[in-house]
């Protein structure tokens, strides 16, 4: 039996980094989206044993470095089951960092398989087995709006934006994690900071932000300035940001006037998703994020229209 399943990808609006940790990973808050961008995975498991990764995207590794390869292998070595599992991966997102591509490509093996040996694995199971791969896997367990702890791994379903427009810009440039990581320590080492302050304040905007309905104003008030309105303009409004932005810039301008265009273009916010290099621009509508993808194009940028993903959306086009 083949299983299909789609590999939708994720932004990170707003994204606060914390003090470097004994373990080398930093202290993260942030607040994942899934977005309708996705690949297409094919999941198969035959008799005999061993990983098969076929794809034609000469970028994604075939071997065990890849993402869905360890998912395989730890899937297979938990359930305590034999077989040859192949994995094709249609790569339809751009590989340019940012999006979690590859980590919503180990999450889709997961579930596939589970779906393909028809043993689903308990829930903390699957959570532990994403966490040990990488940071950005778990979310993909959870989809729609998540808010994301520790170093990214520890995931909470947060009441869903709306589906909000947007465009997804992929520069011709990569950006490696670690490195930008490195290099906001030593900037934090030349101006001490409070480094927990700046991730308490989005902790507080974010907590604000979820308990604004019960916050006991005056009947009326949120309907006309709350998030029953614009849940997202809120948001912008108490200054989500990307703290990655102040690192990855300066190094690489060429990114930061991406923002600038993407924000001339009619975007009611725009931001660097994780580390980059893909930047991405919110609109009031699904025309005018086309127009702007128009427009971009016109420029030379690779961009692309698409829309943010709410849970109940993530998880019913998952399989088809
Ligand atoms: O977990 P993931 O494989 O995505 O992390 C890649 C690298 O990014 C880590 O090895 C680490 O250097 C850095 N990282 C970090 N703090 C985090 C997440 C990632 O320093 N919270």
């Amino acid at each position: 039996m083949t299983v299909t399943v789609r590999s939708f990808a994720k932004i990170n609006m707003g994204l606060r980094i914390g003090p470097a940790r004994p373990d080398g990973f930093h202290e993260l808050l942030t607040l994942y989206q899934t977005i309708g961008l996705h690949d297409v995975l094919r999941v198969s498991v035959a008799r005999g044993s061993g990983i098969e990764i076929r794809c034609t995207d000469t970028r994604v590794p075939r071997d065990e470095s890849n993402t869905c390869w360890k998912v395989a292998e730890r899937v297979m070595q938990s359930l305590r089951t034999k077989g040859r599992v192949v994995i094709d991966i249609d790569k339809r997102l751009p590989v340019q960092g940012g999006l979690g591509g590859a980590s919503a490509n180990a999450v889709a093996t997961l579930l596939a398989l589970e779906q393909v040996l028809r043993r689903p694995l308990p829930p903390a199971e699957k959570l532990r087995i994403a966490a040990e791969i990488g940071s950005d896997l778990p979310l993909f367990l959870v989809g729609g709006t998540v808010l994301g702890v520790s170093r990214g791994e520890q995931v909470y379903p947060v009441p869903d934006f709306p589906a909000i427009p947007c465009v997804v810009l992929t520069p011709d440039v990569g950006v490696s994690t670690p490195r930008a990581f490195a290099t906001w320590d030593s900037q934090q080492k030349l101006t001490p900071p409070p480094t927990f302050d700046r991730m308490n304040e989005l902790g507080r905007e974010l907590s604000a932000w979820l308990s604004e309905p019960y916050s006991g104003a005056p009947s009326g008030f949120w309907k006309r300035r709350g998030r029953a309105e614009n849940p997202l303009l809120w948001l912008v409004r108490a200054g989500i940001k990307n703290d990655f932005e102040e690192v990855v810039f300066p190094e690489y301008p060429e990114l930061g006037e991406a923002k600038r265009t993407v924000m001339r273009a009619g975007a009611k916010y725009a931001s660097l998703s994780g580390s980059g290099s893909t930047l991405y621009g919110l609109f009031p509508s699904r025309e005018t994020a086309a127009r702007a993808v128009k427009k971009l194009r016109k420029q030379g940028w690779t961009a692309q229209a698409t829309v943010t993903l709410p849970r109940r959306q993530y998880w019913r086009r998952i399989f088809r």
